[in-house]
Parts: structure tokens; sequence; C-alpha cells
């Protein structure tokens, strides 16, 4: 199911990072601070466990999540620009890395690195990608961490096209979606329109 984050803050921030002029320091500032804020929204159904603590003045019950079974997972490169975001909510989450391109001959996702902590049932996974545009991607990394164990999987990106959530979609109708715009559609090269540009070469100038 997809989940569009609607809220002043992600849209002003957003707005920011969609304009050429945005440099890189700027540009990586609010995709953390835009990322932080999707995750307050993303992180809605984990479970909390219940605890009792001693306030200064009495014995009250308390509750924890359970930061330790938390995975997070970017796609490199533009994935990595969520990281610090989602980590400044929970510290304790481990981190996985899954590099992808997609072949330009063949149009499928090629993965060439892959590297996650041990998944099991209880893993609360949340997979990293600001851009969902054909989908390849992401289909193909959370196909990769359902083989290894992974159940209980969240998908977030900055924006989304419409074809990218159809194919994740119909791929993984069980995974939520977590976006902050979904923009009109795709261009003939995978780009998203309005969308941003290249966000891996926005993040790190490599253009
Ligand atoms: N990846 C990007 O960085 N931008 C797009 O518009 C599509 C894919």
């Amino acid at each position: 199911m997809l989940h569009v984050v609607d809220h002043p803050l992600i849209k002003h921030k957003l707005t920011i990072m969609r304009k050429k002029e945005t440099g890189p320091k700027e540009f990586r500032e609010l995709l953390r601070e835009i990322t932080l804020l999707i995750t307050y929204e993303a992180t809605r159904h984990i479970e909390v466990y219940e605890i009792e603590v001693e306030t200064p003045l009495e014995k009250t019950k308390g509750y924890y999540i359970n930061d330790k079974d938390i995975v997070v997972i970017p796609i490199l490169r533009a994935g990595l620009g969520m990281v610090d975001g989602i980590l400044e909510l929970l510290p304790n989450a481990s981190v996985g890395h899954i590099g992808i391109y997609r072949d330009p001959e063949t149009l499928r996702a090629v993965d060439y690195y892959f590297k996650t902590p041990k998944l099991h049932d209880k893993s609360e996974i949340f997979i990293l990608d600001p851009m969902l545009a054909t989908g390849v991607s992401a289909i193909d990394a959370i196909g990769k961490v359902k083989e290894l164990g992974g159940k209980r999987i969240t998908f977030i990106s900055l924006i989304a096209s419409p074809e990218g959530v159809k194919a994740l979609e119909e791929a993984h109708p069980d995974v939520d979606i977590y976006t902050a715009s979904l923009d009109r559609e795709l261009n003939n090269h995978g780009y998203i329109l309005p969308g941003l540009g290249d966000a891996g070469d926005r993040l790190y100038r490599t253009k």
C-alpha cells in the first residue's frame, strides 16, 4: 500500500530539493531531514513491549521498541543519503547495503553488492531509495531480502512515480511504500517528472 506523507515541512523541504540551483550540501541536509520526518510515519506499525520504569515519584508502565530487530538497507548509491536521517530516530538499527544497477541492454537488475545482517521473522526491515522510478531495483532488492528470510518489509522513498508504485505493488503487495511525493510520470530515460533529476549526482556532485 502506498502512503504519501503529507506535511507542510516535507512539502517545503522537498520544493527546495527540486530546485536545480540547490547545491549538494543543502540537498544532503534536506534528504536527511525529510527521511527523518517520513520515518516517524513509516514506523507507526512497529511493535512495542511493556516495561516498568521508576520515575522520581513512583513506578509506572513504559514502552520500548525493540530497535535491535530493526534493519535499515539503503540501495546504493543514492539510498546512502537517507541512512543518517533514519538512524537519528533508530540509532540501534543494523545497516545492510544493496548495490544494484539496471543493465541498459537487458533492462534487468544486476546486483553487484549485497550484505545484510541476519534476517529473521521479526526483523523490521526498511529499504531506502530516494527515487522509486521504474521499480526494477526496488523489486529486485525486496526479492533478495525475502529470499534471506525477511518478512516485515517497508520501502521508503522521497519521490515515487505512478509506474514504479504500480510495478512494486504488483510484485510485492505485502510491502508498504512510504514517500514524500507521488509525481506525474516517468520519461523515456526512466527519470521521474517533474522529479529532481538524478538524486545520486545531486548528492555527490558527479555531474
Ligand atoms: N533515479 C534518479 O536519481 N532520478 C530519477 O528521476 C529516476 C531515477
